[in-house]
């Protein structure tokens, strides 16, 4: 792996890492804030973690700078762990009836589809599967297919910001203004956006929406957030109901209150966004939007070196990524899911390459590249090469 930005992340110099997006790495300064957090948390747990002592006050804090990156207010956002969170919290808490529907997509997250499914069909509402091709031409693309599937029945619309196992970014603020028209209600899975994308929440105008802050703002893991819009605000439960459920609403509203506390945790990891953001942002000269659209032509440059290397065509127009990019795999029809795997194994255990290798749900064999400012283009170009020699 090239040093550079490097240095600032724990990560193995011996490895090519190319996929921030599974998990995210957290920068040594943000792991060094959250430890401080945690020896300081120790030193008193009850004035620390006692909400109305000192924790509300400071969750308060890293809500405002949430306030500022998505331009939403802060009594609107709840810090919860992750995106698997915000998604359950919300269709567990949506008023189903019977025969209602709900839209997904087939480029969806698992988990979130699992919770999607789990929460309507106990009501006996419907869940229809947007099918998108991959390779897709462009987003009205996109936006026709997911439009296709509304009726007089959906009401709710579940779709990812940026999908994950096709790493495209799709047009929510149209396809929110879509659905609005015909009176569904849209939650935005935004697991990947913040960091990778400018997230302007007045703009998308989603009902809810919930990402993650491990992945792209580089904080520790175990924060994330969710946006919920305050008319839906009293309807919203957390997936654990705790103390919140009957406090007194003077102070702040129940929302806050229940998603403020959901049992003892440690909220090192959230409290740590704000140095994370600080320090991603101080990366570059033109601060996060400029680190953003390094990591975008880091990843069409990444992209590039492989399409032509694979002599494979693109699946996707560059406008639709942010820094993923999935490519397909010139494999033979008979790739299996277990090919997969022991390709993905082959590239970590014997060259030393950390890149995701999978079968689409419409089968279609691929991997996806992630590019983070620690990147360099001569990494996706090695991939590329052993890629030619092993498949
Ligand atoms: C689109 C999408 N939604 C949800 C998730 C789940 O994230 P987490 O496991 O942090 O909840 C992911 C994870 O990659 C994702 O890509």
């Amino acid at each position: 792996m090239p040093e550079s930005n490097l240095q600032h992340w724990g990560l193995n110099p011996r490895i090519d890492f190319l996929n921030h997006g599974s998990f995210g790495a957290c920068p040594t300064v943000v792991l060094n804030a959250q430890r401080d957090w945690i020896d300081l948390l120790e030193k008193d747990p009850i004035d620390f973690l006692a909400p109305e002592r000192t924790l509300l006050t400071k969750l308060l804090h890293v809500r405002s700078v949430l306030q500022a990156l998505i331009n939403a207010p802060a009594k609107d956002i709840a810090l919860i762990r992750n995106a698997t969170e915000g998604v359950n919290a919300v269709v567990r808490s949506f008023p189903f009836e019977k025969n209602d529907e709900v839209v997904i997509t087939s480029h969806g997250y698992n988990a979130c589809n699992n919770a999607i499914r789990f929460a309507a069909e106990r009501f006996g509402a419907v869940v229809k599967v947007a099918e998108i091709p991959f390779p897709v031409e462009s987003p009205e693309q996109v936006v026709a297919s997911i439009e296709s599937m509304f009726s007089e029945r959906t009401r709710l619309l579940v779709v990812d910001h940026v999908t994950s196992s096709t790493g495209l970014v799709f047009p929510v603020d149209e396809l929110v203004r879509r659905a609005h028209r015909d009176g569904i209600r849209v939650l935005v899975d935004g697991a990947h956006a913040p960091g990778m994308l400018s997230v302007d929440l007045q703009q998308i105008n989603a009902d809810y929406y919930t990402a993650n802050n491990h992945k792209w703002l580089c904080a520790p893991k175990a924060s994330g957030f969710l946006h919920v819009k305050p008319e839906f605000q009293e309807e919203v439960r957390p997936a654990i109901i705790s103390h919140g459920a009957n406090a007194d609403t003077e102070s702040q509203s129940r929302f806050e209150s229940e998603f403020a506390w959901t049992g003892t945790y440690d909220p090192s990891p959230v409290l740590s966004l704000p140095t994370a953001i600080d320090f991603i942002t101080s990366l570059h000269p033109r601060g996060l939007s400029g680190l953003q659209q390094t990591n975008h032509e880091l990843v069409l440059a990444g992209r590039e070196q492989l399409l032509q290397k694979l002599n494979v065509s693109s699946p996707a127009p560059s406008e639709m990524l942010g820094s993923l990019a999935t490519i397909p795999l010139p494999v033979a029809a008979s790739f299996c899911p277990a090919d997969a795997v022991s390709l993905q194994r082959k590239l970590f255990y014997q060259h030393q390459i950390e890149v995701p290798v999978f079968k689409l749900s419409s089968g279609l064999p691929c991997f996806r590249i992630s590019a983070q400012i620690y990147n360099q283009v001569d990494q996706y170009e090695r991939l590329a090469n052993v890629l030619c020699e092993i498949v």
